[in-house]
């Protein structure tokens, strides 16, 4: 099944692949050896895009490091989804001044969704910044820190633009691909939810041609991934040419990498409810051997009148009715969910009926965040915003009706077996792993087991954490 024609074609015509980024960059010997050490915040996105830069630098000859105080180059990869990210990047630069006063080499640069959205602002207001670069500038960062050392600091650079025209290619870079990896499927979004930054932060939606997503799992699964995590701020809204006039869709994609790669295990994230059709629900029920069961579907609000001023596009019955519909196609199916609480103009009765749908759909894991007014975004400027004691009080009432709730829904696995991709072992041989269902299980194992999916039995289940033995 593995193709590795294709992927030599395609590391031929495709000047983003890899192989033509690496002798790029192999040539730039900027790094001389020097230290990088990346501060990462915020989704998977950020951490997948820290690795790539880890990856990057790794390639123009510079040295990962794990602590900043070895490093020559350090970058904040910040996230700006909610609080006052830029307040945090500030006081985080703020520490490193001591690190500065010593080696005075030391250059600092902040990337992800927070240099993307405040550009220039973040070098006049806190001079200890060198660069800033945005989210679609990563592939260039060798570039943008070589311009770096040779004003020597002199002149600070800043390359956040959009590449609007310039087609999503982004070859998976993970340095020592463990058992699971996640892989990029699209980027951006145009949902413009009334909340949220990312469509400001990550720009218009792409998604990556399908034959580049089916090859980069065939690589990954030669150099021995088990699991991929397919990845999207909304990976359901996924679509791309056929070739033949018409569309691939993300359901299409997911079948695709279920049956024409090895990978033993497939998740995706985040979905959204509204693109959330009877065709997906299709493809997972018909290779759920592969696609596991576990859906993170945010929900938001229990409210439809919330929902609509969200412009989320479903409302609360819409939302139930696909919510079963999946269960009818995926019986065993396991859900989590993020949930806003405060957002303007939520009323008690708005409040309760979140409460209401949590305990209705008996979600297993709950994400939930106070609502916190963002830049840009049509919500921030709302005028009945909601006093943050109020946003404070129905989250800590969310939290305790849930953990009531979960830790009555996870005793069904007690004395279930669970089946357990184990991705590593501890000196004391203590397994970790997860189950189909995304469950964190650990048990006593022998380091022979990682990258194995292995029967283990439940002998205790907490909401967040489960404990089992492996079953001979
Ligand atoms: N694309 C995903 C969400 C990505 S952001 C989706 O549409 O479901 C991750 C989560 O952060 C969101 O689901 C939401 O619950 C939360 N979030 C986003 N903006 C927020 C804001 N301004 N205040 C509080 N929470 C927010
Ligand atoms: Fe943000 Fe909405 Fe897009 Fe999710 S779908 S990333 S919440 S705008
Ligand atoms: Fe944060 Fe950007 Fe992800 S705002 S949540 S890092 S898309």
């Amino acid at each position: 099944m593995q193709n590795n024609t294709e992927n030599n074609i395609l590391a031929a015509v495709d000047p983003t692949s890899i192989e033509s980024i690496k002798s790029d960059y192999n040539s730039l010997d900027i790094g001389l050896g020097r230290g990088v050490y990346v501060s990462t915040y915020g989704c998977q996105m950020n951490v997948n895009d820290t690795e790539r830069m880890y990856s990057l630098l790794e390639m123009a000859h510079f040295n990962p490091v794990q602590t900043p105080e070895e490093a020559d180059l350090i970058i904040i990869n910040a996230c700006s989804i909610r609080e006052k990210p830029v307040h945090k990047v500030y006081s985080e630069v703020g520490r490193y001044k001591k690190l500065k006063d010593k080696n005075p080499n030391l250059k600092i640069g902040v990337g992800g969704c927070v240099g993307q959205q405040e550009k220039e602002k973040l070098i006049k207001q806190q001079p200890l910044i060198d660069f800033v670069f945005g989210t679609d500038n990563i592939d260039n960062l060798p570039n943008l820190v070589s311009q770096v050392y040779e004003t020597k600091g002199k002149e600070k650079i800043i390359n956040a633009k959009f590449e609007h025209r310039a087609p999503y290619h982004v070859e998976t870079l993970v340095r020592n691909p463990g058992v699971s990896t996640f892989v990029n499927i699209a980027k951006g979004c145009d949902n413009f939810c009334t909340f949220c930054v990312v469509p400001y932060t990550r720009g218009r939606e792409k998604s990556r041609p399908l034959s580049h997503v089916v090859m980069d799992v065939r690589t990954l699964v030669q150099r021995g991934v088990k699991e991929v995590t397919l990845l999207g701020q909304n990976v359901n809204s996924y679509h791309t040419d056929n070739g033949a006039g018409g569309e691939y869709d993300f359901a299409d994609l997911l079948k695709k990498v279920a049956t024409d790669t090895d990978i033993e295990r497939i998740r995706y994230t985040t979905s959204h409810p509204k693109d959330f059709n009877e065709k997906l629900m299709h493809v997972m029920a018909d290779h759920q051997d592969k696609i596991c069961e576990y859906v993170h579907l945010p929900f938001q609000s229990g409210s439809s009148s919330i929902l609509e001023k969200m412009n989320r596009g479903y409302t609360r019955e819409i939302y139930l009715e696909k919510i079963a519909l999946m269960k009818k196609y995926i019986p065993n199916l396991v859900l989590s969910t993020d949930i806003i609480v405060g957002f303007p103009g939520e009323t008690e009765a708005d409040f309760q009926q979140t409460l209401d749908l949590v305990k209705e759909v008996q979600f297993e894991t709950i994400f939930a965040f106070m609502y916190s007014p963002r830049p840009f975004t049509k919500a921030a400027q709302f005028t009945d915003q909601i006093p943050e004691y109020v946003k404070n009080q129905r989250l800590n009432h969310l939290f305790e009706v849930h953990e009531k709730m979960a830790f009555e829904l996870v005793k069904k696995y007690q004395d279930q077996t669970l089946q357990v991709l184990v991705e590593s072992i501890n000196e004391q041989g203590k397994a970790q792993g997860r189950s189909t269902q995304n469950k964190l299980v650990y048990f006593m194992g022998t380091k022979e087991l990682i990258g194995k999916t292995v029967p283990v039995r439940i002998t205790q289940a907490f909401p967040s954490v489960f404990r089992g033995e492996l079953c001979q």
